[in-house]
């Protein structure tokens, strides 16, 4: 009977320890997520001279119609690496354009009917909802990203 009691003890102990032990520490799960990838501070820590009529607020506009409403992201992928559908918007190898900003605001407004290298092409807008506005900030943003943004 003392045995059984001490050894009743003891597993209490034990399950004590496994479930307590790890106060304070994060659970290992959450500890082992990636951690989210660093805010982009494009607009801010741009020390570029911008295109007549771009401003950093306009970059910075830019890069959330790119990732948002305006899905640039979905074929160019983020940051406008380009991938299998369209292409490295970051270099300066430009197949549609001379990658001015007047250039970009044109190609983004109509679009790519006639890919050079893809097998799909790109819609006026992108195929999405955007004014003016917000083209001409994608447009802004697209040019800092083969100019050192
Ligand atoms: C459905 C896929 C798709 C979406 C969405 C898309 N594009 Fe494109 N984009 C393309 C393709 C395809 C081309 C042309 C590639 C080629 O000529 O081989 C292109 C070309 C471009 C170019 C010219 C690149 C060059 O080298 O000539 C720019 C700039 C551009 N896209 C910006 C944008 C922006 C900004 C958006 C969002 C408003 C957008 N794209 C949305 C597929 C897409």
């Amino acid at each position: 009977m003392k045995d059984l009691m001490r050894y009743t003890s003891l597993l209490l102990i034990l399950v004590l320890a496994a479930c307590g032990g790890g106060d304070g520490a994060p659970p290992a799960e959450e500890a082992q997520e990636p951690a989210p990838a660093a805010e982009e501070t494009v607009a801010p820590a741009l020390d570029i001279e911008l295109p007549e009529g771009v401003t950093a607020a306009m970059v910075a506009e830019g890069e959330a119609v790119f990732t948002g409403v305006g899905i640039c992201f979905t074929c160019h992928l983020e940051g406008g690496v380009g991938g299998p559908l369209a292409p490295d918007l970051t270099d300066d190898v430009w197949l549609n354009i001379d990658g001015s900003y007047e250039s970009i605001v044109q190609n983004v407004i109509n679009g790519v009917p006639e890919p050079v290298e893809h097998p799909g092409l790109m819609l006026p807008k992108g195929g999405a909802p955007i004014t003016d506005e917000q083209v001409n900030a994608v447009a802004a943003y697209v040019w800092t990203l083969s100019n050192g943004g």
